[in-house]
């Protein structure tokens, strides 16, 4: 861990956030995130930066939990110490706002990889049962499913993702064709981790629904990117990690199951509550003691998201995103590997140059000009992100370094 002296981004105080209408509003947004105003960081899709308000709401409650750690009454009242054991239903309440359930549908998790094994495990499907994910997934989408075959004897399969993607209808052709008889659960994710798919959700749970699949969403590229809407979606369940695009801090999940499923799936983690079936997500978000200033952390992000409003946020990412995307296409020697369907794409953008190897293309853009996408292992590209934290200036200067680099290599 770097050790050094106190971090003075801490001290300095939250600007007011700018009026709606406030012609430099995006610019003033900028200035709620503690990184140097030189340095682009361009890997949401990795974790986000969380502004001022979360990082002082949660150090803040990490001070006062000590400070006043002799008044708590443990009868109940005063602040929570202890996450895991509480039904955070004001917390709850608003994530079920952000994705469209009632609260006693939504559980409290530690993040995306926590909410799928949650579901993988809970679920309680029979040694035979036929399990249809893809070859694209995120280990976190993926590994619980593995995990139930070799220990439940469960059928794992795979629908084909073709790349790049070019149309809405190929994603759902490729899990028509995929789906086995013994076929009961299809799993895939909202926004795809490493080419950045905004996958035709609503088409795929309505073929899931139509064959008496359960469908499972792996939102964690998705809460506070793109809106969210669990009802019109129609899945069965949706789980995400708030630590990327909603800048939470890092230790937060969401788990969402429909009511019409969520008393059958068993509780993994067994507390106090794990036969509530009363209020479900609180059975299901049981995980005993853990950082409670993570919620307080995890709603400041919820309220902020909230004041900027999602559809702008939204379209924001995306005409960032589609500014790459435009520039990128012109350029010669470029491989876009995000679907450049407007339906299909948003805030993530994979791109490989050919004859420039990922890794020496991110160094490349930090050392001239202190912009930090994610070289993809195995050479798979490099995956940038756009948020609000981003600019079109730091576009601009992205796609004029990649110009340069492929017309002098
Ligand atoms: C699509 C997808 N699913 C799951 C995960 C795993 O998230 P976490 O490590 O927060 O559980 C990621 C992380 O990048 C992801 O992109």
């Amino acid at each position: 861990m770097s050790k050094g002296p106190p971090c003075e981004a801490l001290h300095r105080g939250i600007p007011p956030l700018p009026a709606h209408d406030d012609p430099e509003y995006w610019g003033k947004i900028r200035a709620q995130f503690p990184m140097p105003p030189d340095e682009a960081y361009c890997n949401t899709g990795t974790i986000g930066a969380s502004p001022l308000r979360v990082l002082h709401a949660v150090v803040d409650h990490m001070v006062r939990s000590v400070v006043e750690v002799a008044q708590v009454d443990w009868r109940g009242g005063g602040m929570s110490l202890l996450s895991g054991y509480g039904p955070y239903k004001e917390l709850r309440t608003k994530i079920g706002e952000l994705i469209n359930a009632d609260y006693t549908l939504v559980a409290l998790t530690q993040n995306a990889t926590m909410g799928m094994n949650l579901l993988a495990n809970g679920l309680d499907l029979p040694a035979g049962v036929g399990v249809l994910t893809t070859d694209i997934e995120h280990p976190g989408g993926r590994c619980g499913w593995e995990l139930l075959a070799e220990r439940k004897g469960t059928k794992l399969h795979k629908a084909e993702i073709p790349i790049p993607a070019e149309s809405p209808e190929q994603i759902v052709d490729a899990f028509e064709r995929a789906i086995e008889p013994e076929t009961r659960v299809m799993s895939f994710p909202h926004i795809s981790s490493a080419h950045g798919i905004i996958m035709p959700v609503r088409q795929l749970c309505s073929l899931a629904r139509e064959q008496g699949i359960i469908s499972i969403i792996d939102g964690a590229q998705a809460t506070g990117h793109i809106p969210i809407d669990v009802k019109a979606i129609g899945c069965d369940a949706y789980y995400s990690s708030p630590h990327k695009w909603l800048m939470a801090p890092a230790g937060n999940g969401i788990l969402y199951v429909k009511d019409d499923l969520i008393d059958d799936v068993w509780a993994t983690l067994a507390s106090s509550q794990w036969n509530n079936h009363e209020d479900n997500g609180y059975r299901l978000g049981q995980r005993g003691t853990g950082n409670p200033a993570l919620l307080v952390g995890f709603e400041a992000a919820l309220d902020l998201h909230f004041e900027i409003g999602p559809e702008r946020i939204y379209g924001r990412i995306k005409e960032l995103g589609d500014r790459l995307r435009c520039g990128l296409s012109q350029t010669e020697r470029m491989e876009v590997i995000t679907p450049l369907h407007p339906e299909m794409s948003s805030g993530l953008t994979t791109f490989k140059v050919d004859g420039v190897e990922g890794r020496a293309l991110q160094d490349e853009l930090w050392r001239r000009e202190r912009i930090k996408p994610r070289a993809l292992g195995e050479d798979r590209g490099v995956r940038y992100s756009t948020h609000i934290y981003n600019s079109e200036d730091e576009i601009d200067r992205t796609l004029r370094i990649i110009e340069e680099l492929t017309s002098h290599t």
